[in-house]
């Protein structure tokens, strides 16, 4: 053998499951893969597992790894976000040379990523940021993949990354999303929309199971017919699995035994910080997170379940609405929900993406999107057609398309937001959603009542729709108007 053939094309640094599986993809597609941890022990672990699923070169220190890689060198990090990620770099750049490739896998902050690039940069070697989206079984049988970094770095990294990515339609799931923080500011938002299409499947299944009075079983057969639709997805699919399980201790429904506080590792969060910085409206992740919060404020909630006046109820049967006819309500205030967390995301990528003049491309999302990612949804390739038609769309909602779907949902989704509230059960992100919808579309918004008061405590000035320029009634005067 050559000394060429015994080094790695790509070496993964981080071998808990996220990095072991990323390793076993890329050495399962015929490449050498030099591997590091920490703790040795998870390294021997993989060995010991999976050593067998192709070349793989485990080293005990960071400089063997480096010097078991092939030049560029190329080192994906998949190690907790934050300090660990900044000590393993600093470690990587201190052995590596002039060229070579620092890759963070991980979920970082994409304003870390923007940091880590700068820095790297100055030492003469390329940083990519790069969202993988997936999971475990994506990261082992094909992710979606959303790298950042200088465009010079796709090039020795591109067809690496598309050996392992999931593929949809012959084409590779990951493409070069734009420079420094562009890959993983896409992730962000990636899951932040995440955040939403699970809190809106939530929303459905909480009107059929507590407004309409099905049992989950029943309630996972309509998942599945919705799964053949329009809203064919992962998502969806899941669901009706999650919703079939029954535990095999009591015989229960696993959904009822199930804690109802959710889980959140930060990533939505940051996706509605960010977009408040941006003054993007993202209402239907915000409502998602927000109801993921109040799902974990146990004290609160114990104190108010059955605390709080409720007013008069009403029920399905009270309302005479047939039952049939409200689940493919819901579907269609479900779908409709749907669009417009889409919309607000493609809204503040294309704001983030202006702001820091990453030029991102929202084709290339609409496209690495359809496969490999938790968001994956036939759906999707009706934004990618949206986009190629206009790239310039104002919002998703105005593509020919999605107008009239949302011409057939629109009254069902009206319908669902009314008997929800007759119910009493709680649908945040459908009726935050019609409402920035109705917002969209009102002639006339409140705001100018805004800023008459805010010109009045503040003297902070409003436009006039009759003349240009900045106005302010002299309140506590003779209430005369004065242009300043
Ligand atoms: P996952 O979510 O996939 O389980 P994670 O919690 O994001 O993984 O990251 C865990 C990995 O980060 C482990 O490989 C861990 O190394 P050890 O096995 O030695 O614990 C690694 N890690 C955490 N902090 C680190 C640090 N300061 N330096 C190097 N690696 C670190």
């Amino acid at each position: 053998m050559t000394e060429h053939s015994n080094l790695a094309q790509i070496g993964v640094v981080g071998l808990a499951v996220m990095g072991s599986n990323l390793a076993r993809n890329f050495a399962r597609k015929g490449h050498t893969v030099a591997l590091y941890n920490r703790s040795f022990s998870k390294t021997q672990d993989l060995m010991d597992n999976h050593g067998s699923e192709g070349n793989f070169i485990p080293a005990e220190t960071i400089e063997d790894f480096v010097a078991s890689l092939e030049k560029p060198r190329r080192a994906i990090i998949m190690v907790q976000a934050g300090a660990a990620t900044d000590a393993v770099i600093n470690q990587l750049a201190d052995a590596m040379e002039e060229g070579d490739i620092i890759i963070d896998g991980g979920n970082a902050l994409y304003t870390d990523t923007v940091r880590r690039e700068k820095e790297i940069a100055e030492r003469g070697l390329n940083f990519v940021g790069a969202g993988i989206s997936g999971g475990e079984e994506g990261a082992l049988n094909g992710p979606s993949i959303m790298p950042g970094g200088p465009a010079k770095s796709w090039e020795a990294l591109g067809p690496l990354l598309e050996s392992i990515a999931a593929e949809v339609d012959g084409t590779a799931c990951v493409t070069h999303i734009g420079p420094d923080g562009a890959g993983h500011f896409v992730k962000m938002v990636h899951n932040g929309i995440e955040y939403a299409d699970m809190q809106v499947i939530g929303e459905a299944y909480q009107l059929l199971r507590y407004g309409a009075g099905m049992n989950p079983a029943e309630i996972a057969d309509v998942f599945r017919t919705w799964n053949e639709g329009d809203l064919d997805s992962y998502l969806i699919e899941i669901t009706a699995e999650v919703l079939s399980q029954v535990d095999a201790e009591t015989g229960v429904p696993l959904i009822d035994l199930i804690v109802d506080s959710a889980g959140q590792k930060g990533t939505g969060r940051w996706t509605v910080k960010a977009a408040l910085d941006l003054g993007i409206p993202v209402t239907g992740i915000g409502e998602a997170v927000f109801a993921r919060a109040l799902s974990g404020a146990r004290a609160q909630r114990e104190a108010a379940i059955g605390n709080l006046p409720s007013g008069e109820l009403s029920s399905l049967d009270a309302l005479g609405v047939d039952r049939e006819t409200f689940v493919e309500d819901v579907r269609r205030a479900l779908y409709a929900s749907k669009l417009v967390a889409y919309a607000q995301g493609f809204d503040e990528i294309k704001a983030g993406s202006d702001e820091h003049g990453w030029n991102v491309d929202p084709r290339d999302l609409a496209t690495i999107w359809r496969g490999g990612c938790i968001i994956r949804a036939k759906f999707l390739n009706r934004i990618r057609e949206a986009y190629d038609a206009n790239p310039e769309l104002a919002t998703l909602l105005l593509d020919p398309y999605f107008k009239s779907e949302l011409a057939s949902l629109i009254d069902s989704w009206r319908r669902v937001v009314i008997v929800a509230t007759q119910i009493g059960q709680p649908i945040p992100v459908f009726a935050s959603s019609l409402s920035y919808y109705d917002s969209l579309r009102a002639k006339r918004l409140p705001a100018a009542l805004i800023q008459g008061q805010r010109d009045f405590f503040g003297a902070h000035t409003y436009g006039r729709v009759d003349k240009e320029g900045a106005f302010h009634t002299l309140w506590s005067g003779d209430r005369t108007e004065i242009q300043v």
